[in-house]
């Protein structure tokens, strides 16, 4: 049985904290889509670590950990990442699985994402520069090469070819960025990536489920940024909403049983494109202080605005979310009054759909303003000790969005979470 935890909005909603703290329940946790983009913060013994491509199930030494076919992986990012969480769980090797099938981020897909980028003006996605989109474009072109390929003899020759043809591509940018200054690196990660568990993955992951082991699939980014389904083209390159797991894992749709659905209590979006709900005053500005809300990838400034149910609605159907959590409110603990968009006025329209043509529509978001709440969230420590005003917004939330809310998270430590019953 699987069971799914992705983001509802644009990335960030908290999925590492969660993931860390369900994966006791869990016998693996497994990475489906997206790559080193990710920012999965936890924190382990009070120590903050920030994960990329590792699921965030690494720290629990019942936990085998998998990255899936449908991830990307710089071979550079994931090797830094595997020597700071040795420092701290040394059989962690043990406990990872790669699947062959997972595809290689070479550093021309960086040079080549750097330079689209810089091209693009004032149009730019604000990507994390990572080489996502031009990885997942030669997957789909049918270019890329694959973990499983480091292993065979000709390897070099390969990464020659598939570099030759990046070096024709970059030739029509102006600014291209010292790419040969990573090939080193490259080539002594991808040396050390040999000796890991390079496996046929969904052969492996369906005889686990067969032995009725439990699997949490990690999502990346957030629904808002899907490929098909988010605010394209200012989107990531692969999809982040619930099907993507059985692309990402070569797993059945009918083996997977649980959706959790991570939102903040507000809204933040890092990188440009759409964002109805965004606060440009000095709200927007007091949230990112309160909320700490600067990139865990890139540190850049997250942009901030009050919940979106109309996105967060269309995120549930997408996904088919059955439990929904709601991270970072005690972050809200500060804002009184509280405002929730409960629709969006496009063009002069009022709708509680979300728009196709959100890039281009002028939407003015209409919300529903709330009170706030005298006993803050963050000293609560069970459903019995929350303010009834901070109840009716939950009560509210699940009524519009038509899910049960799971959790209510309330700091970023492991511990601090509510279980609502
Ligand atoms: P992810 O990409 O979805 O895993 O989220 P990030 O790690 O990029 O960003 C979430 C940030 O919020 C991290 O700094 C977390 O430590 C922090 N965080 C998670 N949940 C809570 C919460 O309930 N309250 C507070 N104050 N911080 C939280
Ligand atoms: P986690 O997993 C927030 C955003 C980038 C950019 C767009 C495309 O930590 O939630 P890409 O590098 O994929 O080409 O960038 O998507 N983005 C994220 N935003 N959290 C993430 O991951 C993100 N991964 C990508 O900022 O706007
Ligand atoms: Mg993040």
């Amino acid at each position: 049985m699987i069971d799914v935890l992705l983001g509802l909005q644009w990335g960030d909603e908290g999925k590492g904290k969660i993931v860390d703290y369900l994966a006791t329940s869990y016998d693996i946790i497994a990475r489906f889509q997206g790559g080193p983009n990710a920012g999965h913060t936890l924190y382990v013994n009070g120590q903050k670590v920030v994960l990329h491509t590792i699921p965030s199930g690494v720290f629990h030494a019942h936990c085998l950990n998998l990255i899936g076919n449908g991830v990307v992986i710089d071979p550079v990012t994931l090797k830094k990442e595997i020597d700071t969480i040795l420092a701290l769980q040394p059989d962690m090797l043990s406990r990872l699985f790669i699947s062959q099938r997972a595809h290689i981020i070479i550093p021309t897909h960086r040079a080549l994402d750097a330079a689209s980028e810089a091209s693009k003006g004032n149009d730019k996605i604000g990507s994390t520069l990572k080489g996502i989109g031009p990885a997942y474009m030669d997957k789909t072109g049918r270019n890329g090469l694959r973990i499983g390929d480091i292993l065979a003899d000709d390897f070099e020759a390969r990464y020659n070819r598939l570099k030759e043809k990046h070096l024709q591509l970059l030739n029509q940018y102006e600014q291209v960025v010292d790419w040969q200054a990573w090939e080193e690196d490259f080539f002594k990660a991808v040396q050390y990536l040999k000796q890991l568990q390079i496996i046929n993955a969904e052969y492996w992951l369906n005889n686990q489920l067969k032995q009725g082991k439990k699997v949490l699939a990690e999502g990346a980014q957030g629904s808002m940024l899907d490929i098909d389904f988010g605010t394209y083209p200012f989107v990531t390159s692969s999809n982040t909403i619930s099907a993507g797991v059985c692309n990402g894992l070569g797993v059945a749709p009918t083996k997977i049983k649980d959706i959790f659905g991570i939102t903040k209590a507000y809204c933040t979006r890092v990188g440009g494109g759409p964002f109805p709900t965004e606060l440009m005053d000095e709200l927007g500005e007091a949230i990112r202080k309160e909320g700490g809300e600067f990139g865990a990838t890139t540190g850049r400034p997250r942009r901030c605005g009050w919940i979106d149910l109309v996105a967060l609605k269309y995120a549930v159907m997408l996904s088919g979310v059955t439990k929904l959590i709601v991270t970072k409110a005690d972050i809200l603990d500060a804002f009184k009054p509280v405002e929730v968009c409960v629709a969006y006025d496009v063009n002069g329209t009022v709708t509680e759909d979300f728009p196709y043509d959100v890039c281009n529509a002028t939407i003015k978001p209409i919300y529903k303003q709330f009170p706030g709440w005298e006993n803050p969230t963050s000293k609560s420590t069970s459903q019995e000790n929350l303010d009834p005003a901070f109840i009716s917004y939950c009560n509210f939330i699940e009524q519009f969005i038509e899910t049960k809310i799971e959790y209510i998270s309330n700091g970023p430590g492991r511990d601090q979470l509510i279980h609502l019953k």
